[in-house]
């Protein structure tokens, strides 16, 4: 027996495309939705009737009282973080499950995160400072805990003890002390206490459900240009972030994979340092940053802004297999006179329509639409008004992808289904 697809939505650009909303809106059409990597550095907002949800690692299924949700096998998880976001819900045991072989970020692999950015000086990363890319490295290195482990807080506590031993000359270049043992033992205990009812074997639960016929829908974090090896490297986060990354993160195998749906804004942000090459420095992107309220769910700190980068995207879709995009925040360009798509790059005087393995020196090459005004709150493409579905095909045909939905406010019934 063939056994069901599960259906993915991937972050096409840098992070902060919208994640949020749309798992939102299409979970009451699945059983279970599913997180596969990245930890609470991703920030993934939902509004409903008003009230303001923040998710960083609970899926965001978990609105939907019937949907099953998974933190699977590749994401990191920060036992104070979830903790702290599960007292805003009630009921949640048999609705959300933890894997037992996803690794721990504990409170020291921030402090790692935050010295080693001070080191860089202005070479720094710009993380959100979360441990993620130790958190991970511990993970590579072998010398990482899971969350199983904290089962046995006596014998994980004695187990990162000793960690600290083997590691007190690095520990002392960053000063960090290690953590007193009976301290630890607590902290450890308290989170088994809180912990302990979620946490189990996730991969053959998701086998299960799709053997089942259940409706999975996997909720990528982060985006494509900061997947660690396709991304703005090293301007990048520690995880795969396109939607191979679901497979390794889930324990699933490529053929359990059906649609897969890219989400983009319509203009293009990123938080943090490195390349970014449709980047506006003028009036529109800071015009762009008010209209879309672009300040970070996680960190706060403020969005880099700039025009749709037509090649970035291109590039994510093919390395996706987008089946089609959503293309989110339309609204936010009401009131442009004109709006800009970056088509091509130039790069040492020449035009190329391919995104290049180095974006520091590409420079953009736009093309300008007119723009509109009072595509907010559309929920029928005909509502949109003309110049806004002109844009729509633009960026459809310029991507080489359809898009199939459409965002036209943060709302989760504000939604175009095409
Ligand atoms: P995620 O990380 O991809 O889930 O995205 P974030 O939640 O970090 O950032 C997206 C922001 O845009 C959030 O504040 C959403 O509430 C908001 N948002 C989502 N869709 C729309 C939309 O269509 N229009 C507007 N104006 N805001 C939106
Ligand atoms: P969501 O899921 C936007 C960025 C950080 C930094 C780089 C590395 O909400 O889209 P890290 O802490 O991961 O080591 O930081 O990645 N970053 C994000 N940017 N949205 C996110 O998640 C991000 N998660 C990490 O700003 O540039
Ligand atoms: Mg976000």
């Amino acid at each position: 027996m063939a056994s069901r697809k599960a259906d993915l939505i991937v972050g096409i650009q840098w992070g902060d495309e919208g994640k949020g909303k749309i798992v939102d809106r299409l979970a009451c059409e699945y059983d279970m939705v599913c997180r596969s990597q990245g930890g609470h550095n991703a920030g993934h907002t939902i509004w409903v009737d008003g009230v303001k949800y923040a998710l960083h690692l609970i899926p965001s299924g978990v609105l939907n009282p019937k949907a099953i949700n998974v933190v699977g096998n590749g994401v990191v998880l920060s036992p104070e973080s979830i903790i702290k976001e599960m007292e805003q819900f009630e009921g949640l045991e048999g609705r959300l499950y933890i894997s037992d072989k996803a690794h721990l970020n504990l409170p020291y692999h921030a402090l790692i995160d935050q010295a080693k950015e001070r080191l860089k000086g202005d070479k720094a990363i710009g993380t959100t400072g979360k441990g993620i890319g130790p958190a991970y490295s511990d993970k590579i290195n072998r010398t990482g805990f899971r969350v199983g482990e904290l089962l046995n807080p006596a014998k994980l506590c004695s187990a990162i003890i000793d960690y600290f031993k083997q590691n007190r000359a690095i520990f002392d270049i960053y000063e960090i002390p290690t953590p007193a043992q009976a301290e630890l033992l607590a902290e450890l205990e308290g989170y088994k206490a809180k912990l302990a009812p979620f946490i189990t074997d996730t991969t053959q639960m998701v086998w299960k459900a799709l053997d089942a016929d259940k409706r999975i829908l996997l909720e990528g974090a982060q985006g494509t240009m900061l997947d660690i090896d396709h991304g703005t490297y090293p301007y990048v986060t520690s995880s795969a972030t396109v939607s191979a990354g679901a497979c390794t993160g889930l324990g699933i195998n490529p053929k359990d994979i059906g649609k897969v749906t890219g989400i983009v804004k319509a203009y293009c942000t990123r938080v943090g340092n490195g390349p970014f090459p449709s980047e506006d420095h003028g009036e529109d992107g800071k015009r762009l940053g008010e209209q879309g309220h672009e300040f970070g769910t996680t960190t706060g700190r403020a969005r880099r802004c700039g025009w749709f980068d037509a090649v970035a995207t291109r590039y994510a879709s093919r390395l996706n297999g987008c089946d089609e995009l959503a293309l989110m925040k339309l609204d936010v360009l009401d009131g442009f006179d004109e709006v800009k798509v970056c088509v091509a790059y130039e790069v040492d005087g020449k035009e190329i329509d391919y995104l290049p393995s180095n974006l520091e020196d590409v420079k953009p090459i736009y093309k300008s639409f007119k723009g509109w005004n009072n595509s907010v709150g559309a929920r029928t493409f005909d509502e949109l008004p003309q110049s806004a579905q002109d844009y729509v095909k633009i960026i459809e045909e310029i991507s080489k992808t359809k898009v199939g939905i459409i965002s036209t406010s943060p709302e989760r019934d504000d939604t175009i289904i095409l």
